[in-house]
């Protein structure tokens, strides 16, 4: 079935019944086999609304069962993990201790005050984080034995050997936190998502955060992005007494996880609380799709029980908006400094998550070929991490042929396509020529000027300067002198002589910048201060992909594109040594100068050493601690507790909001930190 069909079967005035349950029944399927909806949540919640007003006996809901379907009765989760003998199945599968289920959902306030009823309770209220549901296993000692994926909700599969590699999944718990574990040991279920900071770095590869999520937890080998990226949200513990949702929170901080945010509320707060997430919703650095509120009080919790389908306890007031649709009105063919052509869908403006949109991303010319682009198609977009709009599916309908540009839309060069191999192959287009097109050569100089700070030198003097021939790539700039300069228009002899006093006040540049002024793919901040924290230039040069990929949080697919990118710059490289010199704060004696460069800021209680300690640690390796988090924080490290605060420190938002905005600073678990800073 194809999207495209369900769509059909939605804008149907009276569709077939069975044609409906059929399109139920394959996207359940599709959903439990592959940890993947191939509609999006809202499409798949107005296929069963529809299939209830037709059908209401349909088999399809009764296996979904809840709300939808015949209620079954079924112990919630709030019971003990089932047993301490191995929880693998004859194929090495997790049977689940507990179901793992879904839950209700409503939309609005109508719908929340429905699912509550008249109750006057204490809730909880937290994110819907928006990720791959795991349930992890520890024995009576608390020692780590298991961890499965969701799969059919009784059993999943193992990922066992990924979820240990996740930062903040202990693989032992502290006996002290152990206090009240029975034989049956101790269960930790939760999402695992991988940050918005760090998708955006693979963002041209993958659909969505989730599904490289779900893809790297199951991967037998490395997948490109290395669980060392993946973060772990506790949301829900089995085994030890507790006696509400906020005991249960301060229990799984104990036992060393990182609960998903939580704040209690009454039910005439609720509104507000939801209001509240969808403000915040993109400045956070995961994805949420709703805020879920639970009855707080266990023993309540266990006296209402659950349906087959979802706990009567819980309801996910689902975000609205994230997903729309719209008509394809022309693609945009647009030109990056790399010389790769990326597609932009330009489309008629529709709303999602509260801003218009007019352009979605379709990242490379295998996104137009897979999805079957005609001009004039209905597109069912998303925005992925809140931001970037993404086209999801193509619902069809066009006709016009979207062919990709035989010339380069800058120099009018042909253009080629480019295949490259693996797992997850993909077409590109480029400029055939990048080294002669001026676009991409403006492309290059302008970041390469922005990252090593040489003031001045804008579009409008860059494209003079290529016009007039006289900078072919980033080391000529350096060549310029005042009288060469006083030759382009408008340019008198004070400005041509400041010019080129800014750039000879960056003729010293630090490793890390120039790896970053390269401009090449997956090379950014992060990437070049671990690599210039451990090799030299020549070092790196020389460098094969494998050695880099062992990086932990680096990743085989980053390491293949860096090598390769090195490779492409050597020449460029060479040329620019013979203007500027690298000043290698950074292996300054014994592995100091890690954080050249960073201005660091500390938050929240550190574990492993006092505040004071720590900057001057920071000072030590080659940084500088700042007191309150500014324009010029680079790194901002929170202490145990206060990732999950809620609502969130003064520093942690507003260094969230900036991080949103401008990219920085980055936002650092004390884990993550550390292991920067210890690294050999
Ligand atoms: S509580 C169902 N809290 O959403 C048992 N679940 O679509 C109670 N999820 O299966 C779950 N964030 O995997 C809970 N803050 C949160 C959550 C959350 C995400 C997931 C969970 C659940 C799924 C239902």
């Amino acid at each position: 079935m194809r999207a495209a069909d369900i769509d059909a079967l939605l804008h149907d005035p009276a569709p077939d019944p069975a044609a409906l349950a059929a399109a139920v029944e394959a996207c359940d399927r599709a959903y439990f086999d592959h940890q993947d909806a191939f509609v999006p949540d809202q499409t798949y919640d107005r296929l069963v609304e529809r299939l209830r007003e037709r059908w209401p006996e349909a088999p399809a809901l009764q296996a979904i069962g809840g709300a939808r379907g015949r209620a079954a009765t079924q112990e919630g989760a709030a019971t003990d993990a089932g047993g301490d003998s191995d929880p693998h199945d004859e194929e090495g599968r997790v049977v689940h201790s507990v179901p793992m289920l879904s839950l209700g959902k409503c939309y609005d306030v109508q719908g929340f005050s429905q699912w509550l009823g008249d109750a006057n309770v204490a809730l909880v209220a937290s994110p819907k984080i928006d990720g791959a549901a795991v349930a992890i296993r520890y024995d009576a000692s608390g020692r780590l034995m298991a961890a499965g994926s969701r799969g059919d909700g009784k059993r999943g599969e193992s990922v066992l050997h990924n979820v240990r590699r996740v930062p903040r999944v202990p693989e032992q718990l502290p006996a002290a936190a152990l206090a009240g574990v029975g034989a049956a040991g101790v269960e930790v279920r939760g999402e695992v998502v991988l940050p918005l900071s760090a998708f955006a770095e693979v963002a041209d590869l993958f659909a969505n955060p989730r599904n490289v999520a779900a893809g790297v937890l199951k991967a037998k080998e490395e997948a490109g992005v290395p669980p060392e990226r993946l973060a772990f949200f506790a949301y829900d513990l089995l085994g030890l007494p507790v006696e509400d949702e906020a005991d249960k929170a301060v229990r799984l901080r104990a036992l060393g996880f990182d609960p998903a945010p939580g704040e209690r509320c009454s039910r005439d707060e609720a509104a507000a609380v939801f209001a509240r997430w969808e403000a915040q919703r993109s400045t956070l650095d995961y994805e949420i799709d709703g805020v879920v509120f639970k009855i707080s009080d266990l023993a309540e919790q266990r006296r209402l029980g659950s349906t087959a389908h979802h706990p009567r306890w819980a309801v996910a007031w689902k975000l609205q908006g994230d997903t729309g649709e719209s008509r394809l009105l022309d693609l945009e063919w647009s030109l990056s400094r790399t010389g790769t052509i990326t597609p932009v869908a330009l489309v008629e403006p529709v709303e999602l998550s509260g801003a218009m949109v007019g352009r979605a991303t379709l990242h490379n010319l295998s996104t137009v070929e897979k999805l079957g682009l005609h001009l004039g198609d209905r597109l069912s977009l998303t925005r992925r991490g809140g931001v970037i709009p993404h086209v999801e599916a193509n619902l069809g309908g066009g006709a016009g042929a979207c062919l990709p540009p035989d010339a380069c839309p800058s120099c009018g060069r042909p253009t080629a396509v480019r295949e490259t191999e693996g797992s997850s192959s993909t077409r590109t287009l480029h400029c055939s020529q990048p080294a002669a097109c001026p676009a991409v050569l403006r492309g290059q100089l302008f970041h390469y000027t922005a990252v090593i700070e040489i003031d001045g030198f804008g579009p409008k003097l860059l494209d003079a300067l290529i016009e007039a021939d006289l900078v072919h790539d980033a080391a000529d700039l350096y060549r310029l002198r005042p009288d060469s300069l006083q030759r382009l228009p408008r340019m008198g002899e004070t400005l041509a002589t400041r010019l080129c006093a800014n750039l000879d006040a960056r003729r010293k540049v630090t490793l890390p910048a120039l790896l970053v002024s390269l401009g090449i793919d997956s090379l950014g901040k992060h990437a070049a201060h671990l690599l210039a924290a451990r090799w030299t230039l020549e070092e790196l040069r020389r460098l094969p992909a494998a050695e880099l990929a062992a990086l932990h949080s680096l990743g085989a697919l980053t390491a293949d594109r860096i090598v390769a990118g090195l490779h492409d710059a050597a020449p460029l490289l060479d040329r620019l040594l013979e203007q500027i010199q690298i000043v290698d704060a950074e292996r300054t004696g014994g592995g100091g100068g890690k954080l050249a460069g960073e201005q660091v800021v500390f938050t929240g209680k550190l574990e492993r050493m006092g505040r004071r300690d720590a900057q001057q640690l920071v000072v030590r390796v080659g940084g500088v601690a700042g007191a309150a988090v500014t324009a010029e924080t680079t790194m901002l490290v929170v202490g145990g507790d206060e990732l999950a605060a809620d609502p969130p420190s003064s520093k942690l938002a507003k260094a969230r909001k900036s991080f949103a905005t401008v990219g920085k600073p980055q936002i650092l678990s004390e884990e993550a930190f550390f292991a920067l800073v210890d690294a050999p």
